[in-house]
């Protein structure tokens, strides 16, 4: 599973264009986002925090294979919200299921940054268990 949920219509997504960095807390890791290698994981949206997570090792629980149809990948952007394209609906709707929830918290398989900052993401204390540093 993975890819794009078919029952979301045109996404306003900007993808990056220049390298940045994305610090995953509370583990501390921080890695280098080349924008020509995005989208490989083939989970979540091309250049999502949770693409970018687990192509660099990070294992952020994502039970629907990201494609906004739970609330699993629940993460909080401590830096960098702004960059990210805008939640639809049913990013929203599903959120509400998310415990912890934050101004900024974002489903990590839907939340692709710009970088035109660099962005601190924050997994939450019920998902971090399951998330795992590079080895
Ligand atoms: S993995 Fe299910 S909504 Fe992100």
């Amino acid at each position: 599973m993975g890819g794009q949920n078919p029952y979301i219509g045109e996404l306003d997504i900007q993808m990056p264009t220049r390298k940045y960095a994305v610090t995953f807390e509370p583990m501390n890791v921080t890695v280098e986002v080349d924008p020509d290698s995005l989208g490989q994981t083939h989970d979540g949206l091309p250049g999502s925090i949770l693409d970018i997570a687990l192509a660099n090792g990070i294992d952020i629980d994502h039970a629907c294979g990201g494609v906004c149809a739970c609330s699993t990948c629940h993460v909080i952007i401590k830096q960098g919200f702004e960059t990210c394209n805008e939640a639809v609906e049913e990013e929203d709707d599903m959120l509400e299921n998310a415990p912890g929830l934050k101004p900024t918290s974002r489903l990590a398989c839907q939340a692709v940054p710009n970088g035109t900052k660099d962005v601190i993401v924050v997994i939450p204390d019920w998902n971090r268990n399951l998330a795992q540093e590079p080895h």
